[in-house]
């Protein structure tokens, strides 16, 4: 239990440690950290493994769970609640149940017993654009028939069942129960052909899947939302068409995220395992994770496990830990990674100081009878030196009038809602918020409750020193452009966006690919900005109202992607998939081949921010040439991580051996992108690489190599010569110091990468060299 308490805490304390030393303003305030680890009598929850029945696979539900209770013998439990929680089949050989901890040593003492876990609580993240992805009825679409009758899982808090783009005009029946076993079982809940599945995990509980947070209604329907004629949000980005990346793919929903407890993993744990029984074909999981955590300790990593070896593809975000490195979670070579990345709307609110000197910023809420040739005077709360009130908290904006004044403030801890909420409280006209260092040129649309502007972070200095030198006489006004599109540079690595390198997969890639995930405009489950407001109209918004930090990824939308291929290519395996939307992502932002850019401070983005770059979802329908996996290099390349027999056994979900396996480092593996270390002593390097013919039965590829900058490459063949579908061929990629190592304890990483075009398709491989 300590321990299960103090990981926790600690790893909250260490966020929090970042997170100060991250705020400039550097802060005394603390943040609430919610010890809900020891829940009542004493008890919490645990996921237990044990040894796989011998007739697991015979055992009916009931059976199953009867199994599990027999490590709960009843004498040694105090209160007479229910102890399991959740007997899983698929995900793991085990149960969660609810214990304390001298029960928990009773339970790992019987015959059997392998491993226990305390259930962590994972956190949201949030959501994201068809038109800007150019995907038109003409290309993408086209050919995939927009996801027709492939389901997408979306692990979340929920939906709003109601909401326009969840309605099912046009769509196929739901598959027949030969494909589809799942149902929609909470009494009374309107499911449909859209949504045909829907179910809540709740502590061992199934209470209502219905959405009362925003996100999940928010990330369906970015992945699967029919379309809706002139979705906006406050009259913003009013578009002709709204529609989900997939518009004609099911949807079956499972709620596992909730306001005081968040995602705890018992819970996702039983929510994959039900999704892998009811068959559906795609995962989507807009959950962060513990970056911490090696595969078998992390209920995604091994649930996505799972799911693979029934065909399924998970799909789950990077985190919103950005921008620091080394923060990303979820790293597996078998789960889809996907980064946020900006768009070119910007829902523009602009700054004019009474110099006459004007910042671009955004915000959803723009009333037309807004007088936007007053200047209004500067009042900044946080002059005096009080974080606090420089992050207009609304305990210290109650001492303050801000009548007739525009107010500065800092966005502080995410809360940018609740600071706009204090100003118009105070009696502010409007307010101008001031983005936090760690979010660079990412900024938010809002659907503030007064006429505001989000300025970008390199800004705020100038704003600033414009208000201390001009006090009392510093004056501004707000004009309000609306939605414009063609901002530049774009698409960038979102500032928040988790990077890598991983320290749990030996280095491999990730994030795989960015996808939009900053001010997505998407279905939400009820009206947003100063209520009652006559702009509201559609309930839609832009991303999403998570309590904390800048909450938005775009898993969704490439599930969206991978519906689409996968409708296209129903026989391809899940690592198929993911190689096909890694090897078309586009790196660069430009024609002229300029590499996207990290909104940080708009220099060129890491490999380990951005990947193989923005998917391209027409591109990723016909790859050419896919990179495919099989379970037995997945056990090889656990057992060359360092993993023992238990270890990979846990992340495998059966009972494996590295005996008489062959080791894999993680370069070696068949993935899609490569990444290899340079040590002092070790400075050259060959790595091998399958590819499958899935393009034309004939066709010929040359190699075209970007050489990381430092390391020359040698193929063992610049000629890929196909004579027939499936066929596979394999090449040496050769790699070798060509100049000093670099300085002791630089770790650097250069980049480069090989690309083979027959003409008619572009395969390309992203390369990592890193010198440790
Ligand atoms: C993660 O692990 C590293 C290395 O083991 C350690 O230094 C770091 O403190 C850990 N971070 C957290 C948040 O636990
Ligand atoms: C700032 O607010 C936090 C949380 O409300 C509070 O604990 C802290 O004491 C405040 N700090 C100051 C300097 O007022
Ligand atoms: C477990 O046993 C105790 C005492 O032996 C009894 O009071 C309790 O009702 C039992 N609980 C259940 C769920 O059977
Ligand atoms: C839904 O499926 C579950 C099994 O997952 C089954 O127990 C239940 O009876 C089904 N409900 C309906 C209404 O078909
Ligand atoms: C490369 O080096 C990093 C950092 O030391 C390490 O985490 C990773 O496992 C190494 N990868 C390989 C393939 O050796």
């Amino acid at each position: 239990m300590e321990q299960c308490s103090r990981s926790v805490v600690l790893f909250l304390l260490i966020e929090l440690l970042l997170l100060q030393l991250l705020i400039q303003t550097s802060n005394s305030q603390t943040l609430p950290i919610v010890d809900d680890v020891l829940g009542r009598h004493g008890t919490q929850v645990y996921i237990i493994d044990v040894e796989r029945h011998e007739h697991h696979d015979l055992l009916n539900d009931g059976d199953l769970e009867s199994f599990h209770h027999s490590f709960l013998s009843n004498s040694t439990l105090d209160s007479n609640e229910p102890r399991l929680v959740y007997s899983y089949r698929h995900v793991l050989s085990g149960f969660a149940a609810r214990l304390t901890l001298g029960e928990l040593e009773v339970v790992k003492s019987k015959p059997g017993f392998l491993y226990a876990q305390c259930d962590r609580r994972y956190q949201l993240a949030t959501t994201y654009t068809p038109k800007y992805l150019d995907l038109t009825t003409y290309n993408a679409w086209g050919s995939s028939m927009m996801g027709q009758g492939l389901i997408i899982g979306v692990l979340d808090t929920g939906i709003k069942p109601t909401h326009p783009s969840f309605k099912d005009t046009n769509m196929p029946p739901k598959p027949p129960i030969t494909k589809w076993k799942g149902n929609c079982s909470y009494a009374g809940f309107p499911c449909n052909n859209k949504i045909i599945g829907a179910k809540a995990f709740f502590g061992g509980s199934h209470p209502s899947p219905k959405d009362t947070n925003g996100h999940g209604t928010h990330v369906a329907s970015t992945a699967a939302g029919n379309f809706v004629k002139d979705a906006n949000v406050l009259g913003m980005a009013k578009g002709d068409l709204a529609s989900g990346m997939a518009p004609m793919a099911h949807l079956s929903i499972y709620k596992v995220c909730y306001p005081k407890v968040k995602c705890p993993e018992a819970d996702l744990y039983a929510a994959i395992d039900q999704a892998i029984k009811d068959r559906v074909d795609i995962i989507s999981m807009s959950i962060t994770g513990d970056h911490n955590a090696t595969f078998y300790q992390d209920s995604i990593s091994r649930g996505s496990m799972a799911a693979i070896q029934h065909g399924i593809i998970p799909v789950v975000c990077a985190g919103n830990d950005g921008p620091i490195t080394g923060t990303l979670s979820h790293s597996a070579p078998w789960v889809l990674t996907v980064g946020a990345s900006t768009t070119d709307r910007r829902i523009a609110s602009i700054v004019e100081f009474g110099d006459g000197k004007t910042f671009l910023g955004e915000s959803a809420y723009q009333p037309t009878n807004w007088n936007s040739n007053y200047k209004w005077q500067l009042e900044y709360p946080g002059k005096y030196g009080n974080i606090n009130a420089s992050c207009c908290m609304p305990s210290e904006l109650a001492n303050w009038n801000l009548r007739g004044k525009i107010v500065i403030c800092q966005a502080c801890f995410g809360k940018d809602k609740e600071e706009g909420e204090a100003a118009y409280l105070a009696g502010a006209e409007g307010m101008i918020l001031l983005n936090h260092p760690i979010l660079g040129h990412t900024t938010f649309s809002h659907d503030h409750v007064l006429p505001a502007s989000n300025i970008d972070s390199p800004a705020r200095y100038e704003i600033l020193n414009y208000y201390f030198n001009n006090q009392p006489n510093a004056f501004a006004s707000l004009h309000f452009q609306g939605t414009k599109f063609g901002f530049i540079p774009s698409p960038t690595v979102a500032a928040f966006s988790s990077r890598g390198p991983s320290r749990m997969n030996g280095g491999i890639i990730k994030p795989d690919v960015l996808a939009p995930g900053v001010n997505i405009l998407a279905a939400w489950p009820r009206d947003v900005g100063p209520n009652p407001n006559p702009l509201a109209t559609l309930t839609f918004n832009f991303e999403s109202g998570t309590s904390m930090a800048t909450p938005h990824v775009s898993a969704p939308h490439v599930s969206g992607i991978v519906a689409l291929v996968r409708s296209k290519h129903l026989g391809w395996t899940p690592a198929e998939i993911i190689s096909a939307i890694v090897t078309t992502a586009v790196d660069s932002w430009t024609t002229a081949g300029d590499l996207i850019a990290d909104d940080l401070s708009y220099k060129t983005a890491g490999i380990y921010a951005m990947g193989a770059g923005q998917v391209n979802p027409t591109w990723a329908m016909d790859p050419g040439l896919v990179f495919g996996l099989t379970l037995n290099d997945y056990i090889g390349y656990l057992c060359g991580l360092g993993y023992n027999d238990q270890e990979v056994s846990f992340t495998i979900g059966k009972q494996t051996s590295c005996y008489g396996v062959q080791y894999l480092t993680a370069s070696q593996l068949n993935y899609p992108s490569i990444a290899v270390n340079f040590t002092r002593s070790v400075t050259s390097q060959t790595v091998s690489r399958t590819v499958k013919n899935v393009g034309d039965a004939r066709e010929d590829y040359s190699a075209l190599i970007t050489e990381p900058v430092g390391v020359t490459i040698y193929l063992s063949t610049y000629k890929l010569q196909f004579t027939r579908l499936n066929q596979e061929e394999s090449y040496n990629i050769y790699f070798a110091l060509n100049t000093n190592y670099p300085s002791q304890g630089s770790d650097m990483i250069e980049r480069g990468k090989i690309v083979w075009y027959s003409g008619k398709h572009v395969v390309t491989t992203p390369i990592a060299v890193r010198f440790t």
